[in-house]
């Protein structure tokens, strides 16, 4: 698929793709059109009769290194308990950082690993990890090099993210004071042991006021990290606005978000970030506001927010099928939502999330007769394998 093309989904029929040496996309269109002397030299050639090739997905907003579970605040919930009441009470976030600070590294590897796989065999090749349920030093470094150690075990492409401000720890009274600590020690070794591609935040009534999430995004940028925001999530709390004001790679959540926030988010060029595997597991009902961002020109990008309390998910068609009958995307948005958008998320657009030359070779191969097809099935992954860096590395097992 070429997206500079202009058919639907840049497909290409009949198409031919060369990866180079370096794993890079070396030639891509039609079979027709292949430079005779590439076939020539071409080591191998595999032939994809009938599948369809898009890019590998890349999951971009993830918090898929955690202990335990959350089935328990699942069923108080559906008790009519609301999150954010279990969140006050100790429940919530508060609850997996009482399991991670448990676990330890090898025990957080060993959970964390499993997810991740059912992630790949899903067609992911990148994904994007976060830190927040530490929120002590130790753990968070130890959560963040899990997140690092998983890439080569997994064979996926790893980003992590530092999210400091996820939720005010057990032993601080004062939020304030935990910001402190996190501007004061945190981010400076964060940044220095470069464990972390950018920073996150909770800004949310039950979490950051925009205040304080200003306050760290300033000490992130000193230190050269990027910022990105999980924004309106839950209440309107000028998130949307904040993450444009501080040029944020990505807004994410948005189910609240202030209308008048958006072209301030289109003008800052944020991508955002739409995770409607929450909205379907609280059941919230509040929609971001899809239209305006088409309106607007906001690029939009679909993840499965993999964490335990909110989006227990790990298939990233299940994630595009998602995005489509609960926000109304069409199945082409949910793909370019989850390949180039994402890619765009975390500003390393111009490597992967497109088949063009020039870009990583990551690939899926599909057992479909049609790009439509794979946001189409609920829980079918209709996936012949997985190829990154130009090397097969799942073969799926739909044929
Ligand atoms: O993206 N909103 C904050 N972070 C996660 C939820 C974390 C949790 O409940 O454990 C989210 O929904
Ligand atoms: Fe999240």
């Amino acid at each position: 698929m070429d997206p500079a093309s202009r058919t639907p989904y840049g497909l290409v029929n009949d198409g031919a793709l060369v990866v180079a040496d370096d794993a890079t996309i070396a030639w891509i269109g039609p079979v027709d059109d292949l430079p005779p002397e590439l076939l020539a030299s071409a080591r191998t050639v595999e032939g994809v009769d009938g599948g369809v090739i898009t890019p590998g997905f890349v999951d971009c907003h993830t918090h898929l290194v955690y202990a335990g579970n959350r089935a328990r605040d699942f069923e108080m919930r559906l008790s009519g308990a609301h999150y954010a009441d279990i969140a006050r009470t100790g429940g919530g976030i508060l609850s997996t950082v009482r399991a991670t600070r448990e676990a330890g590294f090898a025990r957080l590897q060993a959970a964390s690993e499993q997810r991740l796989h059912a992630l790949a065999r899903s067609g992911v090749t990148t994904v994007e990890i976060k830190s927040g349920y530490g929120l002590d030093r130790e753990t968070e470094l130890t959560m963040l090099r899990v997140a690092r150690s998983l890439g080569a075990r997994c064979g996926v492409d790893v980003r992590t993210t530092y999210l400091g401000l996820h939720a005010v720890p057990p032993g601080f009274t004062d939020s304030e004071a935990y910001v402190d600590f996190v501007i004061e020690e945190m981010l400076p070794l964060v940044a220095a042991e470069r464990l972390a591609d950018a920073v996150d935040a909770f800004c949310e009534t039950i979490a950051f006021s925009r205040a304080q999430v200003a306050r760290y995004f300033e000490a992130a940028q000193r230190l050269g990290l990027p910022v990105k925001l999980h924004a309106d999530q839950l209440s309107d709390g000028g998130g949307a606005s904040l993450a444009a004001e501080y040029h944020a790679l990505s807004a994410d959540h948005l189910e609240h978000a202030a209308p008048e926030a958006l072209l301030a988010l289109a003008q800052s060029g944020a991508v955002a970030v739409l995770l409607p595997g929450a909205a379907y597991f609280l059941r919230e009902t509040k929609r971001p506001p899809v239209a305006e961002l088409r309106r607007l020109g906001v690029p939009i990008a679909i993840s499965t927010d993999c964490n335990p309390g909110t989006s227990p998910l790990v298939s990233m068609p299940l994630a595009l099928n998602l995005a489509c009958t609960l926000y109304g995307l069409t199945p082409e948005e949910a793909l370019t939502g989850a390949t180039r958008n994402a890619a765009r998320a975390l500003g390393i657009g111009e490597r992967i999330g497109t088949l063009r030359p020039g870009q990583v070779a990551d690939l899926v191969v599909w057992d479909v007769d049609h790009p439509r097809e794979i946001a189409y099935g609920i829980g079918m992954e209709p996936i012949r394998a997985v190829v990154r860096h130009g090397q097969p590395h799942y073969r799926g097992d739909s044929r």
